[in-house]
Parts: structure tokens; sequence; C-alpha cells
């Protein structure tokens, strides 16, 4: 399967398309990730909170793929918060998948919880974790996620690295313009989770007539979109079809017309998640 990469500003090249995970094994079937590797993934995007590091270890053990082709990307959860947490975490999902060395770690939110007080301290405190990490050569690239501007400049106030990537929610309908481009400005490299929507997507006329022109899916439209917007997407998919579809969409260009058309589409598919605030459920 054809790829492409996009360069981290340390140097480090990166899958412009990732697996997702979450939720990627649930039930029974084990192999869903074994798959993804088959059908072509190289770039595999995991956390300690989706409990299914051990997997990811096997399913590339039983590839044979070597590990240096495959980008691993794992995150410490709210409970890892803090510089000795930090690092423990780190330790546990390296044994976990099986590798001496991660090419991305994040912190995958900003606060341990909302009711935390100080959670600027405990943030840079995790992010000094981090920054040793990496400059012990443990791992390539370090970033965060789910972080806003006024997050990233707490994280600044106090770090000697900045963060390579900030992982966000991202699709057509929930494009987080604001931090996007704060990110862009800042040479961090915005991956998008959620890139489909969950599918919600496909829900709306706009988006659905857009992809019957382009004879494409919502599915491949939806991730055309985020490589037009410079966001590495992160589809997960069980189906080994739908993975194929998820990474065919290198031959198509979406017109500065319908850009702007999906630019603007008011909220739609929204997860419901926001770091500063309780869930919504929709
Ligand atoms: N950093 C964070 O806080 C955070 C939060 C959420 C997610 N993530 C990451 O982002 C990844 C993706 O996000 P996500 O799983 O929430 O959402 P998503 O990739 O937008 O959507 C996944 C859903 O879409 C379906 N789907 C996938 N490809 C399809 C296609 N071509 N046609 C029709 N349906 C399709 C999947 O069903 P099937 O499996 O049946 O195909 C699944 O139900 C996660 O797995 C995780 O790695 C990160």
């Amino acid at each position: 399967m054809y790829m492409e990469y996009a360069t981290l500003i340390n140097g480090v090249r990166i899958p412009v398309i990732g697996f997702g995970t979450y939720k990627a094994v649930a039930g029974e079937d084990k192999d869903v990730i074994f798959r993804a590797l088959q059908v072509g993934y190289r770039h595999i995007d995991t956390a300690a909170f989706y409990n299914n590091e051990e997997i990811v270890r096997d399913s590339i053990a039983r590839s044979g793929i070597p590990r240096e082709e495959i980008f691993i990307t794992s995150k410490l959860w709210k409970d890892s918060m803090g510089y000795r947490q930090a690092k423990e975490s780190f330790r546990k999902s390296l044994e976990r998948l099986g590798t001496d060395y991660l090419d991305l770690f994040l912190i995958h939110w900003p606060k341990s919880s909302l009711e935390k007080e100080d959670w600027e301290s405990e943030m840079q405190e995790t992010w000094r974790a981090l920054e040793e990490l990496y400059e012990d050569g443990k791992v390539r690239a370090i970033g965060v996620s789910n972080f806003l501007p006024h997050h990233l400049m707490t994280l600044m106030e106090t770090a000697k690295i900045a963060p390579m990537v900030d992982q966000m929610e991202f699709h057509p309908g929930y494009m987080q313009k604001t931090a996007v481009d704060y990110c862009q400005q800042h040479d961090i490299l915005v991956e998008g989770w959620s890139p489909i929507g969950r599918m919600r997507m496909a829900d709306d006329p706009t988006v659905a007539e857009m992809a019957d022109r382009y004879d494409c899916t919502v599915a491949q439209l939806c991730l055309r979109f985020c490589l037009q917007c410079h966001v590495v997407p992160l589809p997960k998919s069980s189906s080994e079809e739908r993975m194929r579809e998820n990474l065919d969409v290198f031959d198509f260009e979406i017109s500065q017309k319908d850009m702007s058309v999906l630019m603007t589409l008011p909220q739609l598919a929204w997860s419901g998640e926001h770091p500063d605030r309780e869930r919504v459920y929709f």
C-alpha cells in the first residue's frame, strides 16, 4: 500500500495515516492490529488507557515486520501525571509493548482531573519527565494530546523542549481551528483523532453529496480532508476492507471551494470531550 510521510520538527518521519487502536480489540477478535499491519499500516496509535499494548506487541511479532519499520505511539493516562509516575508509565508501556524505545510518547490529557488545583505544575513536571526520556534516547519524539493553546502556553513556561505533536479530535464539523492554527504556527504536528467522526459524518447530506461527487466514501472524504489540512489522521477500523479503504486516499484532491464548505460546516459529530469540562453525552 502507498504511504506518504510527514516530518516532525526534530526530523523524525511519521507515516501520514496512523491506525487507531482504541476499542480496536474489544471482544473476541484479537487479530485487528495484526490485520492492519498486513494491510499496510506502519503507524500504530496506542495508549496505556487502551489496555492493548500487549496485543500490539504480539501483532508486530506475528507480522514479522522489523520494529524500525513501524512507528509506535503510546500515551500516559491521567492517573500517571507527575514526574515519577510519568517515568514509570513509560517503563510499563515499553515492557508491555516489548520494545526498548518508542517513536512517540504523549501526555494523553492536560489535567489528571478537573478538580486538580495545581494542574499546571503537575503537567509541567510530567513534561520534564518526557524531556528526560527524549534526551536519554528512549523515545524519538514527545508530545501531548488534547492540549489547547492555553495548556501549551502553560507547558512552555517551564519546558526546555517544545512538544513535537498535539493529538486532538479533528474532522469536518469539529476542526478546533484555534488549536490547530496555534500548533501549526509553532511547528507542532497535529494528529487527528476520530478523523471520521466515528462515522457520524455519514448522516450529513452535504458530506454525503460531496463524497458521491468525488466518487469516494464519506470516510475517504474525511481522511483526505485531514491530509489537505496537514493533519495526520488515525482512523480505526476492525474490517480489513475498511482498513484498505481508509488508506486509499492519495489519488484525489478536494477542491479549494469544497475544502471551504467542509471547513465551515456547523459543529457536527463532536465526541462531547473537552479538556477543561465534564464530558457531554448526546
Ligand atoms: N488522544 C485521545 O484522547 C483519543 C481519543 C479518541 C481516539 N483516539 C485515537 O484515534 C483513533 C480513532 O478514533 P475513533 O476510533 O474514536 O474514531 P474514528 O476512527 O473516527 O471512527 C471509528 C469508527 O468508524 C468506523 N469506520 C472506520 N472506517 C470506516 C469506513 N471506511 N467506513 C465506514 N465505517 C468506518 C469504525 O467501525 P469498524 O471498526 O466496524 O470499521 C468505527 O466504528 C482511536 O482508535 C485512537 O487511537 C485518541
